[in-house]
């Protein structure tokens, strides 16, 4: 169905006076906790489809985890050709795998794409497809397939989230189905599988996990319908509120550790509970303009989802500011911002943080390093305009005119050029 844009008027932008939280059955956290599994899934029958990619189907916690739950007498398929930024056709293959299995349970195993790709499946093995309609949001007409999420990436929180994202070759952009019907029933977030991800992966995943903590805090603030069936993106509101700060604490003490120091396991076991946290948070507060905006450059750039919503971020804070003060300071003590100098200054030392944090873990500053097209920077801010449910979730009015000053901003790497822009607009 088609959410009536009068569901969510527009609210005093005084304070969070309203909540919505949309979580997992149980959400299990902590090292070890994978072993909670079999449990999981014996709750719900006894033939499991297991969703993920080559790299993860050969760890041992994976052939532990298959070997244990056929040892309880459990029937095991296993679906294990995930691919980043996962294709329709895998997600295809993964279904007809499924219908010829009759999983009574779907477990992904594996980062946001694994996840996503457990998502979908579950939906087309409930639901009839194409998955094309249900692109957006709320189109997903009931329950799926019950799902056990278990990330071994620390960023996009996927185990929690309403949302699968998907690579369609008939469009040019990835797409997304949202909505709270793929919330997991059970998320296991379990730190130590976590160990052995990549350098870069890890460093992505968790600039999009302080993306989610930071866009889902300066979101719009706007009234639910209460009589309405909602949005899946409320916007900003105070349950979410307290996840997402509790998410940049984590992160301000150990992305730089996960990055430098991979086997650092106090330090995965934070960006761990940062991604779950911020994750918890933008599931029903939505995210804003960094994630629309990385949805064409990651497609010109070929460029991972983190690193784009990694680099934008800055940008898209330079121009919230003006509405979203309040909020930024609320984070300045968190990521180690000194006390004491006037307000403006102090929010600008936040989000100076934010980017010489993105700078120390390799993300770089501009667009242009990552070979973006300055010619093509109308083409983007004009697709991005297209996107109305995460640009009207912006805590600003985002014309074309402003998301095309944000590109051209960060093409240059200059975020100076947006505060002169703020005061004349
Ligand atoms: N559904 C959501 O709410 C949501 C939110 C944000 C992003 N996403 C999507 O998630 C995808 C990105 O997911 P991601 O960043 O987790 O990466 P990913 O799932 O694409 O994995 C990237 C690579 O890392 C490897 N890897 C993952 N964990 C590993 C580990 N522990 N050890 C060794 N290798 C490991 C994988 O095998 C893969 O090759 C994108 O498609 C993005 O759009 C979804
Ligand atoms: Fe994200």
């Amino acid at each position: 169905m088609t959410i009536p844009s009068e569901n969510v008027r527009p609210a005093p932008l005084s304070a969070d006076t309203t909540g919505v939280l949309r979580l997992p059955d149980q959400i299990l956290f902590g090292a070890g906790s994978v072993a909670s599994v079999p449990n999981l899934v014996q709750r719900h029958g006894s033939r499991a489809l297991i969703c993920s990619d080559p790299t993860m189907a050969r760890t041992s916690t994976f052939l532990s985890l298959v070997e244990e739950l056929q040892s309880r007498g459990v029937k095991v398929a296993v679906f294990a050709q995930g691919v980043p930024e996962v294709p329709l056709t895998v997600i295809g293959a993964a279904v007809q795998e499924a219908r010829a299995f009759g999983p009574d349970v779907i477990v992904g195993f594996g980062g946001g794409s694994s996840l996503d790709l457990a998502k979908a499946t579950a939906l087309l093995i409930t639901h009839p497809g194409p998955l094309s309609r249900y692109y957006g949001e709320n189109l997903v007409p009931g329950p799926v397939c019950p799902l056990v999420a278990i990330p071994t990436t620390a960023g996009t929180g996927s185990e929690v989230t309403p949302v699968a994202v998907v690579s369609d070759p008939e469009r040019l952009l990835k797409v997304g189905v949202s909505s709270p019907y793929l919330v997991p029933t059970y998320a296991v977030v379990d730190p130590s599988l976590t160990l052995g991800c990549p350098q870069v992966v890890s460093a992505h995943s968790g600039a999009d996990a302080l993306a989610h903590a930071l866009e889902s805090l300066t979101a719009g603030r706007r009234t639910p319908n209460w009589g309405e069936e909602l949005p899946v993106f409320v916007g900003t509101n105070r349950l979410g509120r307290t996840l997402a700060l509790e998410a940049v604490t984590a992160i301000a003490s150990s992305l730089r550790r996960v990055v430098s120091d991979p086997a650092d396991e106090s330090a995965r076991t934070s960006m761990s509970y940062a991604s779950l946290c911020a994750a918890m948070s933008f599931g029903s507060a939505g995210t804003h303009l960094g994630h629309a905006l990385q949805y064409s450059v990651g497609a010109a750039t070929h460029t991972s989802h983190g690193l784009g919503v990694g680099l934008l971020l800055p940008y898209v804070l330079e121009v919230s500011r003006s509405a979203r003060e309040a909020d930024l300071l609320a984070v300045a003590d968190a990521l180690g911002v000194p006390s004491g100098s006037a307000t403006d200054d102090r929010v600008t030392a936040v989000i100076d943080e934010v980017q010489s944090l993105f700078t120390d873990i390799g993300i770089p500053r501009s667009l242009a390093e990552i070979g973006a097209d300055r010619a093509q920077l109308p083409a983007f801010a004009a697709q991005t305009s297209t996107f109305a449910r995460l640009v009207q979730n912006a805590p600003v009015p985002a014309d074309e005119s402003l998301l095309l000053a944000i590109l051209e901003a960060a093409w240059d790497g200059d975020r100076t050029r947006l505060s002169a822009q703020a005061g004349s607009r």
